[in-house]
């Protein structure tokens, strides 16, 4: 007889939801780590009102986003009030150097990237942040601020499962080596896209409400929730929601995240289809994303997973995948399913073995 107890579909899920909130939970970063960055970002900010006196830095990225890992790096956008400003390049170059001079940061300006950044970083050992600091500066990147706090809504609407879910992916890409879109993979604002529109369009009753879809409740006038060309209208109003948002699905965390890991290896339609959170399935045909023929092999690779950004609609988040890249990614997915499908006797066991 099998020496393999046998257990039972209930029993695996209940111990995997425990056993994910367990695994996320110390892997939050610690209210030391946090006060630390927030004192970065401040005398950061005090430095460039030295060149700027009307300019503010802000949080973005995960740090501001609620998906925010133990030393994770920190995402800064400067914002200028005011009608005359230096470019962000110039800004870039001028800001390096006083940095350079004025603190012990590793400073690295690339005034010629396609959005301007200055790069920072404090090696390992400084109290409090025993692996040092990693920190990326821009400018004016208004639609940055807006998605992070989109995504931030999406987390509290529904924290226990939204946040569990999408920290674990997180975790879980990083260690597998698919979370690098320098090298071909997917960024981790790609992955939480995926996450959130598995939950908002996939799954039925779904998990989140489509936060771009519910409208405002009173009437505003259209330059509040433009920007440029894109509509950044959502519904952001927390207490509101959490009146009136009741799911109905009240799948635990770990069987959604089986179906994740399912739905991506088998059901999402990579060839043909886009995931936008804002609109649901859309077709690459439709956005003009099908160049899969396009004799300029630059161009072919970009569309080969298609995540339409919720803001910048014409941009597709995952064109950094190539199609190795993706071939991995969807490799990962499977591995994962089959793994999480052969139930090991214990749950925790599946998780170490998920994220080796
Ligand atoms: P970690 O750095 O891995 O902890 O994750 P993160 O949540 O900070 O995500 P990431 O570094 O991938 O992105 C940080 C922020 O930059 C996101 O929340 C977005 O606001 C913005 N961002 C990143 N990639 C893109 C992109 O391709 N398009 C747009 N519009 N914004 C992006
Ligand atoms: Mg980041």
């Amino acid at each position: 007889p099998s020496i393999r107890r046998h257990v039972s579909k209930h029993q695996f899920v209940v111990e995997l939801s425990q056993c994910l909130f367990d695994f996320v939970v110390q892997l939050l970063p610690t209210p030391e780590e946090l006060a630390v960055k927030e004192d970065v970002r401040k005398l950061l900010e005090k430095l460039i009102r030295t060149i700027e006196p009307n300019s503010r830095l802000l949080s973005f990225g995960s740090t501001a986003n609620g998906f925010s890992l133990r030393n994770s790096d920190m995402d800064l956008c400067c914002l200028i009030d005011s009608e005359e400003r230096l470019s962000a390049s110039d800004l870039v170059t001028i800001l390096g150097d006083l940095l350079e001079r004025e603190t012990k940061f590793k400073v690295k300006p690339l005034p010629h990237a396609r959005i301007p950044i200055v790069k920072l970083s404090l090696d390992p050992s400084s109290p409090g942040l025993p692996h040092g600091i990693a920190c990326d500066i821009g400018f004016e990147n208004r639609l940055a601020l807006e998605n992070t706090r989109l995504l931030m809504c999406y987390a509290m609407v529904d924290p226990a499962r939204v946040r569990t879910l999408v920290l674990f992916l997180k975790v879980w890409s990083k260690r597998r080596k698919i979370n690098s879109p320098y090298e071909g993979t997917l960024s981790s604002y790609g992955y939480v896209l995926l996450v959130i529109y598995f939950l908002v369009h996939v799954k039925n009753p779904p998990v989140l409400p489509n936060l771009q879809q519910i409208p405002p409740l009173r009437p505003i006038p259209r330059d509040e929730y433009y920007m440029g060309d894109h509509n950044v209208w959502f519904f952001d109003d927390i207490d509101v929601l959490r009146q009136r948002w009741q799911s109905s699905n009240t799948e635990s965390v770990a069987e959604l995240l089986i179906d994740f890991f399912r739905y991506y290896s088998r059901d999402f339609l990579y060839n043909s289809g886009v995931a936008s959170i804002r609109a649901g399935l859309l077709q690459k045909e439709s956005k003009g994303w099908q160049n899969q023929s396009d004799s300029r092999p630059d161009l072919r690779e970009r569309n080969r997973l298609c995540i339409e950004d919720p803001f910048e609609t014409d941009y597709n988040v995952a064109r950094c995948v190539t199609k190795d890249g993706l071939y991995t990614i969807r490799g990962e997915f499977m591995r994962a399913s089959r793994i999480l499908a052969s139930r090991p006797e214990r749950a925790l066991l599946a998780l170490t073995q998920l994220c080796e």
